[in-house]
């Protein structure tokens, strides 16, 4: 059952008199809807219809005066605990990626702080458009969950995906993901990392030679990715620093994504004052003289002249705004829990996590690894990274705990 309040975003498509039978199937299951029509939704429903059906004032226009004295559009999502975007076309989904707030709807979507689901609806060469592509990408990316819509024949005689979902199945959709999500924002609020700043450093570096080639390494950014995971996942309000990987952001998650070390310990820097900072990062440890012109293969085997990267671990823990607790992290082929013991005193940090990459260990989706401290070295049993990072985020969050 889904007694939740939803406030129901209706964008302008022929998939709107949907929205019609979803309003009447949420509040069949016990949820109360109040709906906000876009300019163009109107076109296509009337404020009547959605008002009748959802026994609730429908709102069309941020410029609505009496509106906003009795009730703020920040109010309207204040009293909402989910936002529903249905049918979400393809320019919604573009404002909303963009960040942009010219209409009731958008400034509404951009203002709240509850979780948005988007239900998107339009013609198929829409739906498969490079810029509708990226725009999804990038709302997934910002935690907003979406319904890939069905196949078939659409309104405007064309075979393919983008037709909406029937109500019913929206609906279903709907009470299975909140249901998923729905622990989070109130185990946020007791979360045990709520309040705290961590910085997550992720993925290889690549160090340029000429404009072409790049210095690089096998690090898949993985193992980092889920420890920012795990971070936020605990309430922690995480800034990861990635080098180049193929990975989605996770939600939740602030990312910058850099190249070169140099740039890597910039962001990091930047990104201070944190409470902890966990040092995944496989770094290059040398940079080389890049030329700005590609190498010829004529000219023969390139002189590279190398220079040492900064070491990002040992900098922040020199710095004044050193985090109270730094993890580093070191991939080791041989005498892994002595080599880790010694950097770990070397660079002064408070925890470095060992694990063994000889064979092929670097990429998988497993880790085994060792937890060196001041008072001694845990194994700990193989493990999905995801595992590794949840334990790693938990002895994070009682260790900060700790110090209050
Ligand atoms: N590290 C860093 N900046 C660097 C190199 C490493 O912040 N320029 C961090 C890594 O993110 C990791 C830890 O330091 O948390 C250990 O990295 P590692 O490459 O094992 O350390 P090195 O000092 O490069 O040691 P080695 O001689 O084994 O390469």
């Amino acid at each position: 059952m889904l007694n939740k309040r939803i406030l129901l975003i209706v964008g302008g498509g022929i998939a709107a008199y949907k929205a019609c039978e979803l309003v009447r199937l949420i509040r069949k299951a016990g949820g109360s809807v109040r709906c906000v029509l876009t300019r163009s939704g109107a076109e296509f429903v009337t404020p009547m219809t959605l008002a009748a059906l959802s026994e609730q004032p429908v709102h069309t226009s941020l410029w609505d005066l009496k509106d906003e004295v009795e009730m703020g559009h920040i109010q309207l999502s204040r009293e909402a605990d989910l936002i529903l975007v249905c049918p979400a076309t393809a320019d919604l989904l573009a404002r909303m990626a963009a960040g942009i707030a010219d209409d009731l709807a958008t400034t509404l979507l951009l203002a709240t702080d509850k979780p948005v689901f988007a239900v998107p609806a339009m013609n198929v060469r829409m739906w498969l458009h490079e810029a509708t592509r990226r725009n999804v990408a990038r709302l997934r990316e910002d935690g907003v969950q979406i319904l890939d819509p069905d196949e078939g024949e659409m309104a405007c005689g064309e075979y393919g995906p983008g037709r909406l979902p029937e109500p019913a199945a929206v609906l279903a959709w709907l009470e299975r993901v909140h249901g998923e999500t729905a622990a989070r924002p109130s185990a946020i609020e007791a979360a045990p990392l709520a309040g705290r700043h961590v910085i997550v450093t992720a993925g290889p570096t690549h160090e340029p030679i000429d404009p072409v080639r790049v210095i690089a390494n096998r690090s898949s950014g993985k193992q980092g990715f889920a420890i920012a995971s795990a971070l936020a996942q605990l309430g922690a309000r995480v800034t990861l620093v990635s080098g180049p990987v193929a990975l989605p952001t996770p939600p939740g998650v602030r990312r910058i994504d850099v190249e070169t070390a140099v740039q890597m310990e910039r962001a990091v820097q930047t990104a201070l004052p944190a409470d902890a900072a966990v040092l995944v990062a496989a770094v290059a440890d040398w940079r080389v003289e890049s030329t700005p012109q590609k190498l010829k293969k004529a000219d023969g085997p390139p002189p590279l002249r190398w220079s040492a990267n900064p070491d990002i671990l040992a900098g922040l823990a020199a710095s004044p705004a050193r985090p109270r607790l730094l993890v580093g992290f070191a991939a080791e082929t041989e005498n892994v829990v002595a080599e880790a013991q010694a950097k770990r005193a070397r660079k002064n940090s408070d925890w470095i996590v060992a694990n063994d990459v000889s064979g092929d260990a670097m990429g998988g989706e497993t880790n085994q690894v060792h937890l060196v401290t001041a008072d001694g070295v845990e194994s700990w049993d193989r493990a999905a990274k995801a595992e590794v990072a949840r334990r790693l985020a938990d002895r994070i969050a009682e260790q900060l705990s700790r110090g209050d």
